[in-house]
């Protein structure tokens, strides 16, 4: 897509009812972050989530797509390790989950655990910039790249990722000029996220593009929606519906023939001696 011009747009998901809505929708990758930790499982940050937790949202999420490139993302702890560790858990991705690959964050030691999993035929897609498994370690998610020393390494992680073989790099919280030069450099498709316009394509966390958090929303982000609104207007009509009896009515309630229902009445009446006809009486 990215040599034919096409950007690519990815989004997060992690059940089923969201990656159905993201295949259909014509979003060409879904990844299965590890952002579930803090989306999905209420952590404060993305270090906590396992990885029989992220296998059992991979399962979810590739179950309802049939048509977009699942990516599942490699949990802190599944690669770090080493590398039979990292190809053990990428398989578990694979083999168990069903996921299309894999994503690892950093280069450095990374690239030893990536080369392994590339080894055993599964695409990997890399990720440099901000990268959330050791900011929260560092306790810092400012923007990375934000001097030409750490432009520099990015740039050079970002090479490095490609020498390796990965099919993608996602570029994390960097300035849009240094995305630019990346994207430049790399023959593989960069996807942004907080990179700037320049990038062969955009991945935004499905809870943040919908509206579905609250408090402090991070620049790069644009919402569009705000489902935290509609679904607490909806929750609340329903919370009114239901203590002032306004639901269900009618039409959401199902019928018995009257002989069929004259017939069950006689036959409690006659098994336990009381009139049961008239059933709204507790109220
Ligand atoms: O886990 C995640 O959601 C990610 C994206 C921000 C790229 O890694």
């Amino acid at each position: 897509m990215a040599s034919q011009g096409r950007r690519i747009a990815m989004v997060t998901a992690y059940d089923a009812s969201s990656a159905r809505l993201a295949d259909t929708a014509g979003l060409d990758i879904v990844l299965v972050g590890d952002s579930a930790a803090t989306t999905m499982l209420g952590h404060e940050s993305t270090l906590p989530v396992t990885m029989d937790e992220m296998l059992l949202l991979t399962r979810a999420v590739t179950r309802a797509v049939h048509r977009a490139f699942v990516v599942a993302d490699m949990p802190f702890g599944a690669y770090q390790p080493g590398e039979d560790e990292a190809l053990r858990n990428a398989i578990r991705f694979v083999k168990d989950a069903g996921a299309d690959g894999v994503k690892l964050e950093g280069a450095g030691r990374t690239l030893t655990r990536i080369s392994a999993i590339l080894d055993a035929g599964i695409p990997v897609m890399g990720h440099v910039g901000l990268t959330p498994q050791s900011a929260s370690l560092a306790g810092s998610y400012k923007a990375r790249g934000r001097t030409a020393a750490d432009a520099r390494r990015i740039f050079d992680e970002a090479r490095a990722l490609e020498r390796a073989g990965c099919f993608a790099v996602v570029l994390e919280a960097i300035p849009a000029q240094i995305a630019a030069h990346i994207t430049e450099a790399l023959k593989i498709p960069t996807i942004g996220i907080g990179a700037g316009a320049s990038c062969d394509g955009q991945v935004l966390v499905w809870h943040d593009l919908l509206g579905l958090t609250s408090g402090h929303v991070p620049r790069f982000v644009k919402r569009y929606a705000d489902l935290n609104t509609t679904i607490l207007d909806a929750l609340r009509v329903y919370v009114a519906d239901v203590k002032g009896a306004a639901f269900p009515d009618e039409s959401h309630t199902y019928g018995i023939p009257d002989e069929e229902l004259a017939r069950f009445e006689s036959q409690i009446a006659e098994t336990h001696g009381r009139n049961f006809t008239n059933p709204s009486r507790k109220r």
